[in-house]
């Protein structure tokens, strides 16, 4: 046993870090015993810490009192231990470890604290569920892959950070208790003890605090923040998650491009990720042509081509009818895919019947002509026409959607996913960078019978056609940009209104009354009167970032403490209701719910 307990704390090394050439020196080393194995009297242990493991051997024939004591070792408990790094025997050796050609003969061994058997242990997960993994967090996180995962993001926001500070830029703290930022989502509320029955909201993004730094000179900023937006998650959605925020003064799109590329590949290069020299550029008309879809996954081929003009009158009625309706006919030409069995193809039709499609048309080519599916409802004409426009050769499969612009793309984009993955059309480690740009600004919301923006209302017009906002809003452009890898949305930024004037026009073509800015943006609206520079943007996901990088398919594997899909944290309990006592001190009361 060491004299002292302090002295037990004194490490020589980390756990990952003793090879053949450390042999013969003498170390101390401190964390948790991950195993414990008895070989014929003699004891190994792994002893685990976040930089690795490292074998340790009590031998009776060395040291009797030591190697009872070790016999008492239990998983997880915390000890340190003082010995002589030795060769391991040559059937001991380990090659996928990095200390595997060493172990340490304990000298010493304390042990600093004991653990009740842990309820799993953190390298076996793979039955454990993610609940029980979440609940007792602190063991999961000792597992190798989740602390890869942490660090990892540890160093991405190094990365981001030594990039913006190389190029001036100035990291500024903004409030969490402040008003409704508009980013699409609900907000959550707190309710202010000191003025009762008002209410902070979390911020959802800090755009408007970044907009008034800009008003304030300070010229280039970034923040690394929380944001928090009450919506339904999924798994690329937490409630709470993490941007890296940056606003510049005096710039166009092509400069706040410019940054985030340069982020993105000082990231890409800490991460060992390719990164291209120049990023592709699609507008948002072709991506959605093209793709189906404002993130395109360009990993793969497999576009989408158009049909309405070449189906228009054919007598295949729900092709016809449709275009006669205003609608669309377009489809994808799967190379190879006539092989697709009856079972495969009804699977394909259920899965874009979750789109809304209301079917998956289909033909397969064979001996040069179409063979199957609608294809007896197409005229030969049609069919050559639609067979050099889809490029469709003998083994191919044609699918069409029909309906409206909207559920076609959505159909079709998702479809098209689903078969790249299915057919291997890219590998694991392929990584597709682009570009969006030209976003229409506004669409109609056809729920609430307006227009609403695409980006946020303060997103700036493209000025080609800013004077058709009234009269033709669908079709103005804006000056928006989104940041796509594999089909994941990182990022999204635009060019900013510094008019007070445009900013009224924009909120009355969103049905946001004069009164309803005021009481909402006023103070941005008014800032935008003293002397707003011309201004921009962008704000990366910091979480999908991780996630994309470390290959993980959940948020909630780059998080420390993520929430679960209902919002729920498993650890803390959270969200939990709280005391009277803590209600009536800010006037409130809890009505109960209507029982279910
Ligand atoms: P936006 O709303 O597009 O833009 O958000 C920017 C990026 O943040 C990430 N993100 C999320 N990540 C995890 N969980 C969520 N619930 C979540 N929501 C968004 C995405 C997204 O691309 N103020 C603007 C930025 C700007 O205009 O500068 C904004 O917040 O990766
Ligand atoms: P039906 O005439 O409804 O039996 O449909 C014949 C074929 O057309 C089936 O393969 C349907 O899946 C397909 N189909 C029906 N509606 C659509 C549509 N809106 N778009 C594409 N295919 C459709």
């Amino acid at each position: 046993m060491t004299e002292s307990f302090d002295n037990a704390l004194k490490r020589t090394h980390n756990c990952g870090q003793l090879g053949s050439d450390d042999v013969d020196s003498q170390v101390s080393l401190c964390g948790w015993v991950r195993s414990y194995r008895d070989h014929g009297g003699i004891v190994f242990i792994d002893l685990r810490d976040r930089e690795g493991i490292t074998q340790i051997v009590f031998d009776p024939s060395d040291n009797t009192e030591l190697h009872d004591l070790a016999g008492q070792l239990r998983n997880e408990w915390v000890i340190s231990v003082a010995g002589k790094v030795r060769p391991r025997g040559r059937e001991r050796v380990n090659p996928k470890l990095p200390t595997g050609q060493i172990e340490v003969v304990a000298g010493e061994l304390t042990v600093l604290n004991k653990s009740d058997t842990v309820p799993f242990e953190p390298d076996s997960t793979e039955k454990v569920s993610e609940d029980m993994r979440l609940k007792y967090r602190y063991v999961d996180l000792r597992r190798a892959e989740m602390t890869h995962n942490i660090r990892l993001r540890h160093s991405i926001c190094r990365a981001m950070r030594s990039v913006l500070d190389e190029r001036e830029f100035i990291e500024i703290e903004t409030p969490f208790l402040t008003k409704s930022t508009p980013e699409g989502a609900r907000d959550f509320l707190v309710p202010s003890r000191l003025q009762q029955a008002c209410f902070y909201a979390l911020p959802q993004s800090p755009q408007l605090f970044k907009q008034i730094l800009m008003v304030s000179g300070m010229d280039k900023y970034y923040q690394i923040v929380r944001c928090f937006r009450d919506e339904d998650l999924r798994a690329d959605r937490q409630p709470e998650f993490t941007q890296l925020d940056v606003e510049m003064s005096f710039v166009t799109e092509a400069d706040v491009m410019e940054v985030a590329d340069e982020v993105l590949r000082e990231i890409c290069r800490v991460c060992d990720k390719p990164f291209p020299e120049s990023v592709p550029v699609l507008t948002y008309t072709e991506a959605m042509d093209k793709y189906g879809s404002d993130r395109p996954d360009m990993r793969f081929e497999l576009f989408l081509r158009d049909a309405s003009e070449i189906v228009k009158d054919c007598s295949f009625k729900v092709f016809a009818g449709c275009l006669a309706g205003g609608g669309a006919v377009r489809g994808i030409c799967v190379p190879g895919g006539a092989k697709f069995t009856r079972k495969e193809i009804d699977g394909f039709t259920a899965f874009v019947g979750d789109y809304g499609a209301k079917g998956l048309a289909w033909c397969k080519v064979e001996s040069g002509a179409f063979a199957g599916g609608v294809s007896k409802f197409l005229e030969e004409p049609v069919q050559s026409a639609l067979r050099e426009a889809f490029d469709a050769n003998d083994g191919d499969i044609l699918f069409f959607v029909a309906d409206t612009p909207v559920t076609v793309n959505k159909a079709l984009g998702a479809l098209r996913c689903k078969l790249g993955e299915e057919l291997n059309l890219f590998g694991p480690d392929d990584f597709a960078w682009c570009w969006v740009t030209q976003f229409p600004l506004v669409e109609w919301n056809e729920e609430q019978q307006r227009w609403t923006s695409l980006h946020h209302p303060f997103t700036s017009p493209a000025a080609e056609k800013i004077d058709m906002l009234e009269s033709d809003p669908g079709s103005v452009r804006s000056r928006a940009y989104d940041i796509v890898l594999n089909g994941v949305e990182l990022g999204g930024g635009s060019i900013r209104i510094h008019s007070t004037d445009l900013q009224g026009r924009i909120f009355s073509l969103l049905g946001i009354s004069l009164e309803e800015a005021r009481s909402r943006f006023g103070f941005l609206l008014e800032a935008l009167r003293f002397g707003a520079p011309p201004h921009g943007g962008i704000a990366l996901g910091l979480d999908r970032v991780v996630m994309m990088m470390v290959g993980a398919t959940s948020l909630r594997d780059v998080i420390a403490f993520p929430k679960t899909q209902r919002g729920f944290c498993p650890l803390t309990g959270a969200p939990a209701k709280v005391e009277d006592k803590q209600l009536t001190e800010l006037d409130l009361k809890i009505i109960a719910p209507p029982q279910k």
